[in-house]
């Protein structure tokens, strides 16, 4: 069960659209998933089509006394296929008066004492937060052993951030367990030169804490909220859609004990033995694209991980040179292009991956 807690002290920049939306798209993928909403706004609530006034029971009853961690079970709501949420509500807001009495290190842990008691029956739980650093979401960093950030791509997005990583690392070093953070660019409006350049500092500054995917503006992902439903159930072919499979494809290919550390050694023996590997070329041609990596099943679907690029130009075009060092066998494969995953435009071999977009495929003879 893999815990990830969806936080940033600023509101509106897809913290609830990203719980929500990636729990859609891990589900639609056949993993089973709990929402957590931990938002006295309660907008996941929301968002999953029920209305916090007429529900009998939500996470304040959870969290407000000790005894309250047993009965995480009885609040959960079945919202859709392998979807189940613990509701918010605004008596939430209640929460961090009630407990002020309380030391700092037992009113912190409730949620992570709740969710202990659970039956493992959830691939992945998803922890919307809401916007201040405050107990709730202490409880939710708590709870969780990774962390995902959405970051607008538009004015002071990186305002704060640095602020909240620094919190996050104290945080884990006081209650001694390790969380994995990851920024996710979102609201990307790339008709607009100041949303590339945001784009641009904020990949330069996370570098490969930064998702590949950017997630787009995309007005059918507030009509799905709306409607009380994931996009992936509301408009399964918007780009809303494609891009929060694309996060999910992301979070599935790389729980954080796989995540490349700066000592990569260890897996590049490991390789050594199962052949000699053969330097092999791919080539991406394009007239727009600013940022175009390779990810594969080659290198844990990291994109550029162990590759070497080279840019060139050729007339209106500029061509991006991938040299991977691969020992014989067939490899699976897509184009990261701005953030975008696509498949190979001059490789007419591909095969359906596991969110159903075609992997462009490589064979090493
Ligand atoms: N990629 C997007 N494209 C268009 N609208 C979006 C997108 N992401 C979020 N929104 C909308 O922006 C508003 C704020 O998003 P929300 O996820 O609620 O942010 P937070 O939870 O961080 O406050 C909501 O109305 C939501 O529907
Ligand atoms: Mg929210």
């Amino acid at each position: 069960m893999r815990v990830i807690a969806i936080v940033n002290q600023k509101g509106g920049c897809g913290k609830t659209t990203t719980t929500v939306n990636l729990a859609g798209a891990l589900a639609a993928d056949g993993a089973r998933v709990l929402i957590l909403d931990m938002d006295p706004q309660a907008h996941a609530t929301l968002a999953m089509g029920l209305e916090p006034d007429d529900l009998d029971a939500n996470l304040y009853e959870v969290l407000v006394e000790p005894a309250g961690a047993s009965r995480l079970d009885s609040v959960i709501i079945d919202v859709g296929d392998k979807i189940d949420i613990a509701p918010s509500s605004i008596v939430l807001s209640a929460l961090e008066q009630k407990l002020a009495a309380e030391r700092h290190d037992t009113r912190t842990e409730r949620l992570a004492v709740a969710l202990d008691t659970l039956q493992p029956l959830y691939d992945y739980v998803l922890i919307d937060c809401p916007p201040n650093v405050g107990l709730l979401t202490f409880n939710a960093l708590r709870a969780a052993s990774e962390v995902i950030i959405p970051l607008e791509t538009s004015f002071f997005a990186i305002d704060g951030v640095q602020k909240l990583l620094e919190t996050i690392g104290l945080l884990s070093d006081r209650i001694g367990h390790e969380l994995s953070v990851r920024v996710l660019p979102t609201l990307y409006d790339g008709r607009t030169r100041y949303a590339r350049q945001t784009l641009g500092d904020i990949r330069e500054l996370f570098k490969e804490l930064c998702f590949d995917t950017v997630i787009r503006l995309n007005v059918k992902l507030r009509e799905a909220a709306r409607e009380g439903v994931p996009i992936s159930v509301y408009a399964k072919s918007a780009n809303g859609a494609m891009d929060y499979a694309s996060v999910a494809m992301e979070v599935a290919a790389s729980p954080p004990e796989q995540r490349p550390t700066s000592d990569r050694s260890a897996d590049q023996e490991e390789s050594a033995e199962a052949g000699p590997p053969r330097e092999v070329v791919v080539r991406f041609t394009d007239a727009e694209a600013g940022d175009v990596r390779i990810a594969g099943d080659f290198n844990g679907w990291v994109p550029d991980r162990g590759v070497r690029s080279l840019i060139a130009s050729e007339g209106q075009n500029r061509v991006w040179t991938k040299i991977l060092s691969l020992e014989p066998g067939t490899y699976q494969y897509r184009y990261v292009v701005d953030g975008e995953w696509r498949e190979d435009p001059s490789n007419p071999q591909s095969e359906p991956g596991p969110t159903g977009q075609l992997n462009s495929i490589l064979q090493v003879h």
